[in-house]
Protein backbone atom coordinates (compact mmCIF):
# COMPACT_ATOMS: atom_id res chain seq x y z
CA UNK A 1 0.00 0.00 0.00
CA UNK A 2 2.58 2.63 0.43
CA UNK A 3 2.84 2.91 -3.48
CA UNK A 4 -0.78 4.15 -2.85
CA UNK A 5 -0.75 7.59 -2.97
CA UNK A 6 -2.61 7.88 0.61
CA UNK A 7 -0.34 5.26 1.47
CA UNK A 8 2.02 6.65 4.63
CA UNK A 9 -0.04 4.86 7.25
CA UNK A 10 -0.78 1.24 5.56
CA UNK A 11 0.92 -2.04 5.99
CA UNK A 12 -0.59 -3.92 4.12
CA UNK A 13 -1.89 -4.16 0.19
CA UNK A 14 -5.33 -3.91 -1.22
CA UNK A 15 -6.76 -7.42 -1.58
CA UNK A 16 -6.86 -7.88 -5.51
CA UNK A 17 -10.73 -7.88 -6.07
CA UNK A 18 -10.83 -4.68 -3.69
CA UNK A 19 -8.60 -3.05 -5.97
CA UNK A 20 -10.82 -3.39 -8.82
CA UNK A 21 -13.94 -2.88 -6.87
CA UNK A 22 -12.43 0.47 -5.74
CA UNK A 23 -11.00 1.67 -9.01
CA UNK A 24 -12.75 4.14 -10.83
CA UNK A 25 -10.44 5.19 -13.87
CA UNK A 26 -12.20 2.45 -16.29
CA UNK A 27 -14.88 5.07 -16.53
CA UNK A 28 -13.59 8.62 -14.96
CA UNK A 29 -10.57 8.57 -17.37
CA UNK A 30 -13.54 10.40 -19.59
CA UNK A 31 -12.57 13.27 -17.59
CA UNK A 32 -8.71 13.48 -18.49
CA UNK A 33 -8.78 16.61 -19.67
CA UNK A 34 -11.23 18.25 -17.55
CA UNK A 35 -8.94 16.66 -14.94
CA UNK A 36 -5.46 18.17 -16.22
CA UNK A 37 -7.54 22.14 -16.49
CA UNK A 38 -8.68 22.01 -12.94
CA UNK A 39 -4.93 20.84 -12.19
CA UNK A 40 -3.18 23.38 -14.30
CA UNK A 41 -5.81 26.48 -12.57
CA UNK A 42 -5.11 25.19 -9.16
CA UNK A 43 -1.21 25.33 -10.18
CA UNK A 44 -1.41 28.66 -11.07
CA UNK A 45 -3.17 29.80 -8.08
CA UNK A 46 -0.57 28.40 -5.52
CA UNK A 47 1.98 30.21 -7.98
CA UNK A 48 0.24 33.40 -6.78
CA UNK A 49 -0.05 31.87 -2.85
CA UNK A 50 3.72 31.22 -2.93
CA UNK A 51 3.60 27.56 -2.71
CA UNK A 52 5.09 26.95 -6.51
CA UNK A 53 8.26 29.26 -8.05
CA UNK A 54 7.32 30.12 -11.08
CA UNK A 55 10.03 27.68 -12.88
CA UNK A 56 7.77 24.42 -11.12
CA UNK A 57 4.52 26.03 -12.32
CA UNK A 58 5.91 26.27 -15.55
CA UNK A 59 7.10 22.58 -15.63
CA UNK A 60 3.96 21.28 -13.73
CA UNK A 61 2.44 23.19 -17.01
CA UNK A 62 4.60 21.68 -19.73
CA UNK A 63 4.30 17.99 -18.00
CA UNK A 64 0.62 18.36 -18.06
CA UNK A 65 0.90 19.35 -21.28
CA UNK A 66 2.63 15.91 -22.64
CA UNK A 67 0.24 14.11 -20.61
CA UNK A 68 -2.70 15.93 -22.22
CA UNK A 69 -0.84 14.70 -25.98
CA UNK A 70 -0.68 11.01 -24.02
CA UNK A 71 -3.99 10.90 -23.60
CA UNK A 72 -5.17 11.96 -27.04
CA UNK A 73 -3.37 9.76 -28.50
CA UNK A 74 -4.55 6.77 -26.37
CA UNK A 75 -0.34 6.41 -25.42
CA UNK A 76 -1.31 7.15 -21.76
CA UNK A 77 0.27 4.18 -19.71
CA UNK A 78 -2.76 3.06 -16.97
CA UNK A 79 -0.91 1.16 -13.66
CA UNK A 80 -2.63 -0.70 -11.48
CA UNK A 81 -2.45 1.39 -8.50
CA UNK A 82 -4.13 4.54 -10.40
CA UNK A 83 -6.97 4.61 -7.96
CA UNK A 84 -8.67 7.34 -10.46
CA UNK A 85 -8.53 9.91 -12.44
CA UNK A 86 -6.79 12.19 -10.35
CA UNK A 87 -4.54 9.54 -8.98
CA UNK A 88 -3.72 8.65 -12.33
CA UNK A 89 -2.32 11.79 -13.60
CA UNK A 90 -0.35 13.20 -10.55
CA UNK A 91 1.43 9.94 -10.89
CA UNK A 92 2.09 10.42 -14.31
CA UNK A 93 3.55 13.91 -13.47
CA UNK A 94 5.30 12.62 -10.84
CA UNK A 95 7.25 9.89 -12.92
CA UNK A 96 7.99 13.17 -15.43
CA UNK A 97 9.13 15.62 -13.09
CA UNK A 98 10.46 14.13 -9.95
CA UNK A 99 8.43 13.74 -6.52
CA UNK A 100 10.13 17.04 -5.21
CA UNK A 101 8.38 19.03 -7.79
CA UNK A 102 5.39 16.61 -9.13
CA UNK A 103 4.90 16.16 -4.84
CA UNK A 104 3.63 19.77 -4.60
CA UNK A 105 0.87 19.91 -6.93
CA UNK A 106 -1.58 18.41 -4.41
CA UNK A 107 -0.74 21.11 -1.52
CA UNK A 108 -3.81 21.93 -0.16
CA UNK A 109 -6.18 19.84 -2.48
CA UNK A 110 -7.83 17.22 -2.48
CA UNK A 111 -9.74 14.64 -4.49
CA UNK A 112 -13.09 15.22 -3.19
CA UNK A 113 -12.46 18.92 -5.05
CA UNK A 114 -11.01 17.59 -8.04
CA UNK A 115 -14.04 15.20 -9.17
CA UNK A 116 -16.66 17.74 -7.94
CA UNK A 117 -14.66 20.04 -10.25
CA UNK A 118 -13.90 17.31 -13.38
CA UNK A 119 -17.73 16.23 -13.48
CA UNK A 120 -18.94 19.56 -12.97
CA UNK A 121 -16.61 20.88 -16.24
CA UNK A 122 -17.80 18.15 -18.32
CA UNK A 123 -21.10 18.11 -17.81
CA UNK A 124 -21.28 21.49 -18.19
CA UNK A 125 -20.27 21.30 -21.69
CA UNK A 126 -22.05 18.33 -22.62
CA UNK A 127 -25.40 19.65 -21.67
CA UNK A 128 -24.66 23.06 -23.93
CA UNK A 129 -24.48 20.27 -26.72
CA UNK A 130 -27.60 18.64 -25.61
CA UNK A 131 -29.39 21.99 -25.77
CA UNK A 132 -28.23 22.34 -29.13
CA UNK A 133 -29.72 18.77 -29.80
CA UNK A 134 -33.00 19.76 -28.01
CA UNK A 135 -33.10 23.23 -30.31
CA UNK A 136 -33.07 21.70 -33.44
CA UNK A 137 -35.76 18.67 -32.47
CA UNK A 138 -37.61 21.48 -31.31
CA UNK A 139 -37.16 23.84 -35.18
CA UNK A 140 -38.03 20.42 -36.95
CA UNK A 141 -41.10 20.32 -35.25
CA UNK A 142 -41.93 24.00 -36.35
CA UNK A 143 -40.66 24.34 -39.10
CA UNK A 144 -42.98 21.38 -39.99
CA UNK A 145 -46.19 22.51 -38.44
CA UNK A 146 -45.38 26.22 -40.68
CA UNK A 147 -44.94 23.76 -43.90
CA UNK A 148 -48.18 21.32 -43.35
CA UNK A 149 -50.40 23.75 -41.77
CA UNK A 150 -53.41 22.91 -44.09
CA UNK A 151 -52.73 19.20 -42.80
CA UNK A 152 -56.30 17.91 -41.17
CA UNK A 153 -56.12 14.77 -38.48
CA UNK A 154 -58.48 13.49 -35.76
CA UNK A 155 -57.35 14.48 -32.20
CA UNK A 156 -57.92 12.19 -29.55
CA UNK A 157 -58.77 11.63 -26.23
CA UNK A 158 -58.73 8.37 -24.39
CA UNK A 159 -57.74 7.20 -27.70
CA UNK A 160 -60.99 7.85 -29.30
CA UNK A 161 -61.89 10.02 -31.86
CA UNK A 162 -62.73 13.34 -30.33
CA UNK A 163 -62.35 16.44 -32.91
CA UNK A 164 -60.88 17.76 -35.85
CA UNK A 165 -57.78 19.49 -35.19
CA UNK A 166 -54.34 20.14 -37.50
CA UNK A 167 -51.41 17.88 -37.73
CA UNK A 168 -49.31 21.19 -36.84
CA UNK A 169 -51.31 21.31 -33.73
CA UNK A 170 -50.31 18.16 -33.05
CA UNK A 171 -46.54 18.77 -33.94
CA UNK A 172 -46.85 22.01 -31.46
CA UNK A 173 -47.93 20.02 -28.36
CA UNK A 174 -45.17 17.93 -28.28
CA UNK A 175 -42.49 21.06 -29.10
CA UNK A 176 -44.25 23.12 -26.23
CA UNK A 177 -43.95 20.71 -23.89
CA UNK A 178 -40.07 20.18 -24.72
CA UNK A 179 -39.53 24.25 -24.22
CA UNK A 180 -40.22 23.83 -20.98
CA UNK A 181 -37.36 21.15 -21.36
CA UNK A 182 -35.02 23.83 -23.12
CA UNK A 183 -35.80 27.05 -20.16
CA UNK A 184 -35.10 24.28 -17.52
CA UNK A 185 -31.71 22.97 -19.11
CA UNK A 186 -30.59 26.42 -19.35
CA UNK A 187 -31.39 26.71 -15.61
CA UNK A 188 -30.08 23.59 -14.70
CA UNK A 189 -26.19 24.70 -16.67
CA UNK A 190 -26.21 27.73 -14.87
CA UNK A 191 -26.55 25.43 -11.49
CA UNK A 192 -24.13 22.76 -12.69
CA UNK A 193 -21.57 25.39 -13.60
CA UNK A 194 -19.81 26.58 -10.46
CA UNK A 195 -16.93 25.78 -9.30
CA UNK A 196 -15.53 23.47 -6.09
CA UNK A 197 -11.96 24.03 -6.82
CA UNK A 198 -10.25 25.49 -3.58
CA UNK A 199 -12.71 23.70 -0.63
CA UNK A 200 -10.11 21.22 -0.19
CA UNK A 201 -11.52 17.75 1.76
CA UNK A 202 -14.14 19.50 3.56
CA UNK A 203 -12.81 22.28 5.41
CA UNK A 204 -11.13 24.84 2.53
CA UNK A 205 -8.23 26.04 1.41
CA UNK A 206 -5.17 27.05 4.20
CA UNK A 207 -2.81 28.67 1.60
CA UNK A 208 -4.90 31.89 0.93
CA UNK A 209 -5.80 30.46 -2.67
CA UNK A 210 -7.47 32.69 -5.22
CA UNK A 211 -11.21 30.67 -6.19
CA UNK A 212 -12.05 33.56 -8.23
CA UNK A 213 -9.58 33.24 -10.30
CA UNK A 214 -9.47 29.55 -10.55
CA UNK A 215 -13.30 29.63 -11.02
CA UNK A 216 -12.69 32.33 -13.88
CA UNK A 217 -9.81 30.35 -15.80
CA UNK A 218 -11.93 27.29 -16.04
CA UNK A 219 -15.29 29.33 -16.83
CA UNK A 220 -17.20 28.38 -14.53
CA UNK A 221 -20.20 31.08 -13.58
CA UNK A 222 -19.15 31.27 -10.04
CA UNK A 223 -18.63 29.87 -7.05
CA UNK A 224 -20.04 27.40 -4.63
CA UNK A 225 -20.41 29.12 -1.30
CA UNK A 226 -19.72 26.37 1.29
CA UNK A 227 -16.69 23.78 1.16
CA UNK A 228 -18.27 21.21 2.90
CA UNK A 229 -21.39 21.32 0.87
CA UNK A 230 -18.96 21.73 -2.26
CA UNK A 231 -17.42 18.43 -1.94
CA UNK A 232 -21.20 16.81 -0.53
CA UNK A 233 -23.04 18.14 -3.17
CA UNK A 234 -24.45 15.91 -6.18
CA UNK A 235 -27.40 17.65 -6.44
CA UNK A 236 -25.95 18.66 -9.88
CA UNK A 237 -25.93 15.40 -11.07
CA UNK A 238 -29.85 14.82 -9.43
CA UNK A 239 -30.94 17.76 -11.15
CA UNK A 240 -29.41 17.00 -14.64
CA UNK A 241 -31.39 13.52 -14.14
CA UNK A 242 -34.60 15.26 -13.17
CA UNK A 243 -34.66 17.40 -16.20
CA UNK A 244 -33.39 14.54 -18.50
CA UNK A 245 -36.05 11.99 -17.46
CA UNK A 246 -38.69 14.55 -17.58
CA UNK A 247 -37.96 15.66 -21.21
CA UNK A 248 -37.40 11.26 -21.99
CA UNK A 249 -40.91 11.04 -20.36
CA UNK A 250 -42.49 13.60 -22.80
CA UNK A 251 -40.37 11.88 -25.62
CA UNK A 252 -41.66 8.72 -24.89
CA UNK A 253 -45.05 9.79 -25.15
CA UNK A 254 -44.19 11.32 -28.79
CA UNK A 255 -43.11 7.89 -29.76
CA UNK A 256 -46.00 6.05 -28.65
CA UNK A 257 -48.60 8.43 -30.73
CA UNK A 258 -46.40 8.27 -33.76
CA UNK A 259 -45.98 4.09 -33.24
CA UNK A 260 -49.81 4.71 -33.02
CA UNK A 261 -49.73 6.39 -36.08
CA UNK A 262 -47.78 4.33 -38.27
CA UNK A 263 -49.44 1.29 -37.70
CA UNK A 264 -51.30 0.25 -40.87
CA UNK A 265 -54.72 0.65 -38.95
CA UNK A 266 -54.01 4.18 -38.82
CA UNK A 267 -51.51 4.70 -41.83
CA UNK A 268 -50.82 8.46 -40.93
CA UNK A 269 -47.45 8.60 -40.93
CA UNK A 270 -44.51 6.40 -42.70
CA UNK A 271 -41.11 5.92 -41.09
CA UNK A 272 -37.83 6.37 -43.34
CA UNK A 273 -36.24 3.06 -43.73
CA UNK A 274 -33.18 4.81 -42.40
CA UNK A 275 -35.01 4.71 -38.73
CA UNK A 276 -36.85 1.52 -38.92
CA UNK A 277 -36.05 -2.27 -39.03
CA UNK A 278 -37.26 -5.50 -40.64
CA UNK A 279 -38.02 -8.84 -39.26
CA UNK A 280 -35.77 -11.90 -39.32
CA UNK A 281 -38.81 -14.54 -39.67
CA UNK A 282 -42.00 -12.15 -42.01
CA UNK A 283 -40.71 -10.33 -44.57
CA UNK A 284 -43.53 -7.83 -45.12
CA UNK A 285 -42.08 -6.42 -41.76
CA UNK A 286 -40.95 -2.52 -41.29
CA UNK A 287 -40.83 -1.88 -37.28
CA UNK A 288 -40.74 1.36 -35.51
CA UNK A 289 -37.85 0.14 -33.60
CA UNK A 290 -36.41 3.84 -33.30
CA UNK A 291 -39.20 4.96 -31.50
CA UNK A 292 -39.83 1.66 -29.44
CA UNK A 293 -36.56 2.46 -28.19
CA UNK A 294 -36.98 5.74 -27.63
CA UNK A 295 -39.88 4.83 -25.14
CA UNK A 296 -37.47 1.84 -23.94
CA UNK A 297 -34.68 4.12 -22.88
CA UNK A 298 -36.97 6.38 -20.90
CA UNK A 299 -37.57 3.38 -18.12
CA UNK A 300 -33.65 3.29 -18.08
CA UNK A 301 -33.00 7.39 -17.95
CA UNK A 302 -35.67 7.08 -14.89
CA UNK A 303 -33.80 3.72 -13.02
CA UNK A 304 -30.92 6.41 -13.13
CA UNK A 305 -32.00 9.29 -11.27
CA UNK A 306 -34.16 6.66 -8.79
CA UNK A 307 -31.03 4.77 -8.22
CA UNK A 308 -28.70 7.96 -7.64
CA UNK A 309 -31.87 9.01 -4.86
CA UNK A 310 -31.37 5.68 -3.15
CA UNK A 311 -27.18 6.07 -3.15
CA UNK A 312 -26.91 9.62 -1.83
CA UNK A 313 -30.19 9.46 0.49
CA UNK A 314 -28.93 8.42 3.79
CA UNK A 315 -25.29 9.58 3.40
CA UNK A 316 -23.88 11.85 6.22
CA UNK A 317 -21.89 14.84 5.81
CA UNK A 318 -19.55 15.28 3.52
CA UNK A 319 -18.01 13.27 1.17
CA UNK A 320 -18.41 9.26 1.07
CA UNK A 321 -16.98 7.13 -1.24
CA UNK A 322 -20.77 6.13 -2.08
CA UNK A 323 -20.28 9.67 -4.08
CA UNK A 324 -17.93 7.77 -6.79
CA UNK A 325 -21.25 5.70 -8.11
CA UNK A 326 -22.64 9.13 -9.40
CA UNK A 327 -20.32 8.93 -12.26
CA UNK A 328 -21.34 6.21 -14.24
CA UNK A 329 -25.24 6.52 -14.05
CA UNK A 330 -24.25 11.00 -15.17
CA UNK A 331 -22.27 9.20 -18.12
CA UNK A 332 -25.14 6.55 -19.61
CA UNK A 333 -27.53 9.55 -18.88
CA UNK A 334 -26.40 12.05 -20.69
CA UNK A 335 -25.26 9.70 -23.62
CA UNK A 336 -29.33 8.00 -23.60
CA UNK A 337 -30.74 11.21 -22.82
CA UNK A 338 -28.21 13.16 -25.95
CA UNK A 339 -28.70 9.81 -28.45
CA UNK A 340 -32.65 10.27 -28.04
CA UNK A 341 -32.70 14.00 -29.31
CA UNK A 342 -30.68 12.96 -32.10
CA UNK A 343 -32.71 10.02 -33.42
CA UNK A 344 -35.86 11.82 -32.39
CA UNK A 345 -34.68 14.72 -34.70
CA UNK A 346 -34.00 12.26 -37.25
CA UNK A 347 -37.20 10.35 -37.05
CA UNK A 348 -39.29 13.63 -37.10
CA UNK A 349 -37.02 15.45 -40.13
CA UNK A 350 -37.31 12.23 -42.38
CA UNK A 351 -41.29 10.87 -41.46
CA UNK A 352 -43.83 11.01 -44.26
CA UNK A 353 -47.09 12.20 -43.90
CA UNK A 354 -50.60 10.59 -45.52
CA UNK A 355 -52.77 13.72 -45.36
CA UNK A 356 -55.17 11.70 -47.53
CA UNK A 357 -55.08 8.93 -44.61
CA UNK A 358 -55.54 11.15 -42.05
CA UNK A 359 -58.43 13.01 -43.56
CA UNK A 360 -60.26 9.53 -44.12
CA UNK A 361 -59.73 8.81 -40.65
CA UNK A 362 -61.93 11.91 -39.61
CA UNK A 363 -65.45 10.81 -38.67
CA UNK A 364 -68.46 13.29 -39.11
CA UNK A 365 -69.37 12.49 -35.61
CA UNK A 366 -66.13 14.35 -34.53
CA UNK A 367 -68.27 17.16 -35.65
CA UNK A 368 -71.32 16.37 -32.60
CA UNK A 369 -69.92 19.23 -30.68
CA UNK A 370 -70.34 21.52 -34.30
CA UNK A 371 -73.84 20.90 -33.97
CA UNK A 372 -74.69 21.60 -29.88
CA UNK A 373 -72.20 24.89 -30.51
CA UNK A 374 -74.39 25.53 -33.71
CA UNK A 375 -77.68 25.79 -31.40
CA UNK A 376 -75.58 28.05 -28.67
CA UNK A 377 -74.99 30.33 -31.60
CA UNK A 378 -78.87 30.73 -31.90
CA UNK A 379 -79.23 31.33 -28.32
CA UNK A 380 -79.75 27.91 -26.88
CA UNK A 381 -77.99 27.06 -23.64
CA UNK A 382 -75.07 24.89 -24.32
CA UNK A 383 -76.30 21.14 -22.05
CA UNK A 384 -79.65 21.68 -24.24
CA UNK A 385 -77.98 22.17 -27.51
CA UNK A 386 -75.50 19.03 -26.08
CA UNK A 387 -78.19 16.84 -25.13
CA UNK A 388 -80.39 17.66 -28.84
CA UNK A 389 -76.75 16.93 -31.04
CA UNK A 390 -76.58 13.44 -28.92
CA UNK A 391 -79.80 12.53 -30.12
CA UNK A 392 -78.81 13.50 -33.65
CA UNK A 393 -75.71 11.18 -32.53
CA UNK A 394 -78.28 8.31 -32.00
CA UNK A 395 -80.45 9.13 -34.89
CA UNK A 396 -77.92 8.57 -37.33
CA UNK A 397 -77.07 5.16 -35.45
CA UNK A 398 -80.57 3.82 -35.49
CA UNK A 399 -80.39 4.52 -39.38
CA UNK A 400 -77.09 2.91 -39.35
CA UNK A 401 -76.72 6.10 -41.33
CA UNK A 402 -73.10 8.20 -40.80
CA UNK A 403 -74.33 11.78 -39.45
CA UNK A 404 -73.62 13.48 -42.33
CA UNK A 405 -75.86 11.59 -44.38
CA UNK A 406 -78.74 12.78 -42.22
CA UNK A 407 -81.59 14.94 -43.91
CA UNK A 408 -82.00 18.72 -42.82
CA UNK A 409 -85.73 17.21 -42.37
CA UNK A 410 -84.52 14.67 -39.87
CA UNK A 411 -82.02 17.19 -38.07
CA UNK A 412 -85.35 19.18 -37.95
CA UNK A 413 -87.78 16.28 -36.46
CA UNK A 414 -84.83 16.49 -33.68
CA UNK A 415 -85.29 20.13 -33.16
CA UNK A 416 -86.94 22.99 -34.47
CA UNK A 417 -84.16 25.24 -34.43
CA UNK A 418 -81.91 23.48 -37.18
CA UNK A 419 -82.32 25.75 -40.19
CA UNK A 420 -81.21 25.25 -43.87
CA UNK A 421 -77.54 26.86 -42.78
CA UNK A 422 -76.66 23.43 -40.26
CA UNK A 423 -75.02 21.96 -43.15
CA UNK A 424 -71.77 24.32 -42.75
CA UNK A 425 -71.83 22.07 -39.27
CA UNK A 426 -70.42 19.60 -41.10
CA UNK A 427 -67.44 20.90 -42.73
CA UNK A 428 -64.12 19.55 -40.71
CA UNK A 429 -62.51 22.92 -41.71
CA UNK A 430 -64.75 24.91 -40.48
CA UNK A 431 -64.73 23.25 -37.69
CA UNK A 432 -61.13 23.82 -37.37
CA UNK A 433 -61.20 27.40 -37.77
CA UNK A 434 -63.51 28.07 -35.58
CA UNK A 435 -61.07 27.31 -32.37
CA UNK A 436 -59.08 30.48 -32.70
CA UNK A 437 -58.78 31.74 -29.29
CA UNK A 438 -54.68 31.78 -28.52
CA UNK A 439 -53.79 28.30 -28.34
CA UNK A 440 -56.66 26.25 -30.53
CA UNK A 441 -56.28 24.69 -33.94
CA UNK A 442 -57.26 27.54 -36.20
CA UNK A 443 -54.43 28.67 -39.11
CA UNK A 444 -53.87 31.77 -37.17
CA UNK A 445 -53.89 30.61 -33.53
CA UNK A 446 -51.37 27.67 -35.02
CA UNK A 447 -49.31 30.73 -36.32
CA UNK A 448 -49.54 32.47 -32.97
CA UNK A 449 -47.76 29.11 -30.99
CA UNK A 450 -45.00 28.93 -33.91
CA UNK A 451 -43.99 32.90 -33.13
CA UNK A 452 -44.38 31.86 -29.21
CA UNK A 453 -41.79 28.71 -29.77
CA UNK A 454 -39.54 30.99 -32.02
CA UNK A 455 -39.30 33.28 -29.56
CA UNK A 456 -37.80 30.81 -26.66
CA UNK A 457 -35.63 29.53 -28.95
CA UNK A 458 -34.28 32.47 -29.59
CA UNK A 459 -33.88 33.56 -25.93
CA UNK A 460 -30.47 32.72 -24.98
N1 LIG B 1 -12.84 8.52 -7.44
C1 LIG B 1 -13.40 9.31 -6.38
C2 LIG B 1 -14.87 9.66 -6.73
O1 LIG B 1 -15.25 9.48 -7.84
C3 LIG B 1 -12.63 10.57 -6.21
C4 LIG B 1 -12.68 11.11 -4.83
C5 LIG B 1 -11.91 10.22 -3.90
N2 LIG B 1 -11.88 10.80 -2.59
C6 LIG B 1 -11.64 10.08 -1.50
N3 LIG B 1 -11.65 10.70 -0.37
N4 LIG B 1 -11.37 8.79 -1.57
O2 LIG B 1 -15.63 10.06 -5.88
Amino acid sequence: AENMLWGGRFTQGLDPLMVKYNTSLPYDKIFWSQDIRGSIAFARANLAAGILTSDEFAAIEKGFGQIAEEWRSGKFEEKENDEDIHTANERRLSELLGKDVGGKLHTGRSRNEQIATDMRLWLRDELRTLEGYLMDLIKVAVSRSEKEIDVLMPGYTHLQKAQPVRWSHWLLSHATAFTSDLERLREVISRVNRSPLGCGALAGNPFKIDRDAMAKELGFEGLLYNSMNAVADREFVLETMQWGSSFMLKISRWAEDLIIYSSLEFGFVRLADTYSTGSSLMPQKKNADSLELLRGKSGRAFGQMAGLYCTIKGLPTTYNKDLQESVEPMLDHIKTVGDSMQIATGVLSTLSIHPDKMLAALAPEMLATEFADYLVRKGVPFREGHHISGRVVQLAEENSVPMDKLTVEQLQGVDARFDEDVVTCLDYERAVELKDATGGTSKSAVREQIVVLKGILAAK
